[in-house]
């Protein structure tokens, strides 16, 4: 087995206190299946994400008011009519700025710095380790203490964004329930964006900082019984966010791709009522 690619004497893994094996490791498993995996499923989201953003085209359902959750909120001119839900405070944008430009950054910003996508990009894509018992390729190792990783620290004002662009998504779910001809109408576009925005509501309240925010820095949880409760609660949640964390990259693509089939009329949208 090749020794890592630079090594400081007396760094990382070859501190004077650790045992001396110049392998960059001594497993024998397919250790290096999870990382890829883990490369392929988060570089496919990113391509995925980075075209329809800037496509511009098939994002709005003016029959039935479906939106993409990439195009919202939308806040321009260049919005095409009835997909800009809290108006147009920004003029005609330029190809190369996405329509949903206010809050792509954020939402970049949240997962970036969420606590599961950090181990899950540090070991596959920055091997920083690529996985347990196997040595990084770097020399030298200062963790989230300086910049730029010290950034990672801000998750907690990412999440507040978060909430916010929740109740965004959530708000568009609700006015999708649009007939063709006014009125109500409930279709399969609705169970898409409900069962969607439903998920990412179970993504975001899952999040490390927000359990934090609900119930850390008490000393006695008995005197804060209600912010037990939402601790506890929170905590169940906490225990599948990585699995919140895929499933939710899962349904952001299939509600787009499926407002995507039914705006560009390739489809059409299965109603059950009007
Ligand atoms: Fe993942 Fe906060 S820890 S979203």
């Amino acid at each position: 087995t090749a020794s890592p690619a630079s090594h400081s004497a007396g760094t990382g893994v070859f501190s004077r206190t650790r045992a001396r094996i110049t392998a960059r490791t001594l497993r024998t498993d397919r250790w290096w299946l999870p990382p890829l995996f883990t490369a392929f499923g988060l570089g496919a989201f990113v391509v995925y994400a980075t075209i329809r953003s800037f496509v511009r085209t098939a994002y709005w359902v003016p029959e039935f008011h479906y939106l993409t959750p990439f195009y919202s909120p939308c806040l321009s001119d260049s919005c095409v009519p009835g997909s800009a839900h809290f108006g147009t405070p920004f003029p005609e944008l330029p190809m190369w700025i996405p329509l949903g430009f206010v809050v792509l950054p954020f939402l970049l910003g949240f997962r970036l710095t969420c606590y599961y996508y950090r181990k899950a990009y540090y070991r596959s894509v920055w091997f920083s380790p690529p996985a347990c018992a196997v040595a990084e390729p770097h020399a030298r190792y200062t963790g989230e203490s300086r910049l730029p990783l010290i950034v990672q620290n801000a998750h907690r004002y990412f999440f507040y964004v978060a909430l916010v662009v929740s109740l965004v998504n959530t708000y568009d779910a609700i006015t999708a329930f649009h007939g063709s001809g006014g009125g109500f109408g409930f279709g399969l576009g609705n169970i898409v964006l409900g069962v969607n925005v439903i998920l990412l509501w179970a993504y975001t309240l899952s999040c490390h900082s927000c359990r934090h925010i609900a119930g850390g820095r008490l000393k006695n949880f008995s005197a804060h019984p209600v912010r037990y409760w939402y601790w506890t609660q929170i905590s169940k949640l906490n225990t599948r966010h990585m699995a919140l964390a895929w499933t939710t990259l899962g349904t952001l693509v299939l509600t787009d791709f499926y407002v995507m089939l039914v705006a560009s009329q390739t489809i059409s949208d299965l109603r059950f009522v009007n």
